[in-house]
């Protein structure tokens, strides 16, 4: 008997139309769809051509309209600052109505960017979901990056206007955003027409006259907006992310495919019904934090949580423990690392039972290879499934997952199950020649992407081919390298570019050695992500100084450290910096950064047929071990 997964993998590749027409029926649209899917153009398929429909219609005034009015939409908690907040539906598209009031007064319409830089509080959920309901396009920017990296972002995006706040808290300091966000502005050739800040009671800021907006003041004079309908093909949002240079790539989400599959997500891989409590443990700067804590759970009628803590430490190992206790979460979405650190501190996981976890149904990890030490662990203490699941910011859900809502296949240590129903992965060679199971070579996903992936590159249709398309003709190039083996489970083994995941994090090291060569000791550089039991990876840079700078590693390495940090900012973790002679190269120039990970990392390494000269590898190697490398 073929199982609930195999048919619907099957029928979602046979006849994408009818699979993805038939969920599509979930949705509410304002105007209905010509066609369900147009692959004519080579480049990116468009879904539900014709279409038109409101994402925060579907996010909240449905459910209102339809009895869920009086459940709780979000659930806000902030074990550092105390604060907590409950919102219904009909209170928070209330919030939202009259949010949206506030930008389209001061001339904010469809279309229109919005760039939201702001940490985990309410407001940063009211302003996407304000953006959405008036057809302009939100960009949201992580917290954790610097000025410079949201002055870049202000540049591409070009925002009409900018939405933040005071401050954001982080254990045992308040990051004050405003000096950021000045500072940005300051460096950005574009200029937003207006900001409007959020004041926190725990640190206020001063404002730009003439520029600056208070949040509370435009509230309370606000008109609610009503919802704006928009193409299916509309652009809901764009998120940055790493790709191998200083320049990040701005992904665009479309309204109607995303709307779809994400509601899709959430009962048959979450298998969450409405009314239930579903919790992304991320940040809305990330992708899960926009698909997870924002808007799937929402299309779903369910209650989403906004955790504005860690693992650890806000106040202890027991953190996600108490609020799976006291909000009733069914299942849990978190990252490898944040289980990592729960275990390093709680070893035993005696602080689980201190709390009441009879709701708890299902863990879900993602953003970083799961190491079945951790999987094993959670799986022991928590007694519920332990789902890995692979995805990225491009496609915005999952390419592979046990799909426990249409059936849990068995686990596989090291394995996010097999490709998700639209998902078409294979393995191929450089040659774009399908490969046999359990041979390694690069993931990738048959054209065309399901519903909710990314149609483009925000103005940079011909980075968005080069990136993705070219070199696997017919294919997306997911970045990422694994085998499928002769089950079907897919292994996913690494990055194929400079992109490092740091504590689930993606980061590009093409953008931290900009950093490093602009130092002017520096004559050459490499940043290499080397392995760390709680982050997965850290950044590693190798520094060669300019000749007679009579510097040393120790003056260099801190002043390249508070470089990173002040031009990419706190969340690189890049924290050491080692001096080196030469760098190891090919004979056609290439720094060997692979070979000298796996030296760090104490790992079996051969030497590579082309390299230049073979003792600077010898060298490195001695370098690394007088800095302590393998740790
Ligand atoms: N605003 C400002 N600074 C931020 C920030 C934000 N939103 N988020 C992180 N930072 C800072 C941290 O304060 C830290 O600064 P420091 O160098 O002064 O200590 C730095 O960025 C690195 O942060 P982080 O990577 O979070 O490391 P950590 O050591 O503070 O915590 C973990 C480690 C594992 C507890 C933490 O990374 C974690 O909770 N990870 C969960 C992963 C996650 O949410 N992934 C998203 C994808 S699912
Ligand atoms: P991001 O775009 O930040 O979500 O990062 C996506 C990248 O994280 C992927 O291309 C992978 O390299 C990695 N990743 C995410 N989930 C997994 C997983 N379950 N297993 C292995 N790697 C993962």
């Amino acid at each position: 008997m073929v199982g609930r997964y195999k048919e619907a993998h099957a029928r979602s590749l046979s006849d994408p139309e009818a699979f993805w027409g038939e969920a599509a029926g979930d949705i509410a649209w304002s105007k209905p769809w010509n066609r369900v899917l147009d692959d004519s153009s080579s480049s990116s398929a468009r879904w539900f051509v014709g279409g038109e429909l409101n994402t925060c219609y579907n996010a909240l005034d449905v459910h209102v309209e339809s009895g869920r009015g009086g459940q709780a939409a979000l659930i806000y908690d902030s074990p550092i600052t105390g604060a907590a907040g409950r919102f219904t539906y009909i209170e928070l598209r209330d919030e939202v109505a009259r949010f949206a009031g506030v930008l389209a007064d001061r001339g904010v319409g469809k279309g229109d960017r919005v760039i939201i830089y702001m940490p985990m509080i309410p407001q940063a959920i009211v302003s996407m979901l304000a953006c959405a309901r008036i057809g302009a396009v939100h960009s949201v920017v992580f917290g954790g990056f610097a000025a410079n990296e949201l002055a870049v972002r202000i540049d591409d995006a070009k925002p009409v206007a900018i939405v933040s706040a005071s401050c954001g808290v982080e254990p045992g300091r308040v990051v004050q955003y405003k000096p950021l966000l000045d500072g940005a502005i300051d460096l950005a050739t574009h200029k937003p027409d207006f900001c409007v800040i959020f004041q926190r009671d725990i640190a206020t800021c001063e404002m730009v006259a003439g520029r600056d907006v208070d949040w509370q003041a435009a509230m309370a004079d606000a008109e609610p907006h009503d919802c704006v309908p928009v193409a299916a093909t509309d652009p809901l949002y764009i998120l940055y992310t790493s790709g191998t240079t200083g320049q990040p790539k701005g992904v665009v989400r479309d309204n109607g495919g995303h709307a779809v599959a994400l509601k899709w997500t959430m009962r048959n891989i979450y298998a969450v019904e409405p009314g239930e409590v579903f919790w992304a443990a991320s940040d809305v700067g990330w992708v899960v934090g926009h698909s997870y804590i924002c808007y799937a759970p929402l299309f779903n009628g369910n209650t989403t949580i906004l955790y504005e803590g860690k693992p650890v430490g806000t106040p202890d190992a027991g953190a996600f423990w108490r609020v799976i206790a006291e909000h009733k979460v069914s299942t849990l979405f978190t990252a490898p690392t944040a289980f990592r650190a729960i275990r390093q501190q709680d070893p035993q996981g005696e602080l689980i039972g201190k709390y009441d976890l009879s709701a708890f149904r299902a863990l879900f990890l993602a953003g970083e290879r799961l190491d079945p030490d951790t999987l094993r662990w959670a799986q022991s203490k928590l007694q519920v499934p332990v789902i890995d699941h692979w995805w990225q910011t491009e496609t915005g859900w999952s390419i592979c997952a046990n799909c426990l809502g249409l059936e849990l296949l068995p686990i596989k240590e090291g394995s996010p199950t097999s490709p998700a129903p639209g998902m078409d992965v294979q393995v191929v060679d450089d040659r774009c020649r399908p490969l046999p199971a359990g041979e390694i070579g690069a993931l990738v996903i048959k054209l065309p992407l399901p519903p909710g992936s990314l149609p483009t590159l925000w103005n940079a249709q011909e980075r968005f081919v080069e990136a993705y398309l070219s070199e696997f003709p017919g294919y997306y190039k997911t970045g990422d390298a694994g085998y499928i083996d002769e089950d079907g489970y897919v292994f996913v083994m690494t990055r194929t570019d400079d992109v490092i995941n740091v504590a689930g994090h993606r980061l590009s090291t093409g953008a931290m050695e900009e950093v490093l060569a602009s130092h002017p000791d520096v004559a050459e550089c490499a940043v290499i992500g080397v392995a760390d039991s709680l982050k997965g990876q850290i950044p590693l840079g190798f520094l060669v100084l300019n000749a007679g700078s009579g510097r040393t590693q120790e003056e260099v390495g801190q002043e390249v450290v508070g470089l990173v940090r002040e031009r990419i900012g706190p969340v690189a973790a890049f924290r050491k910096a080692v001096v080196v002679e030469r760098l190891p190269k090919t004979r056609s120039g290439k720094i060997l950064r692979g070979t000298m990970r796996k030296i760090a990392d104490g790992e079996q390494w051969t030497m590579p047929a082309t390299i230049d000269d073979p003792v600077i590898l010898e060298e490195v190697g001695e370098v690394l071990r007088k800095n302590g490398y393998p740790s």
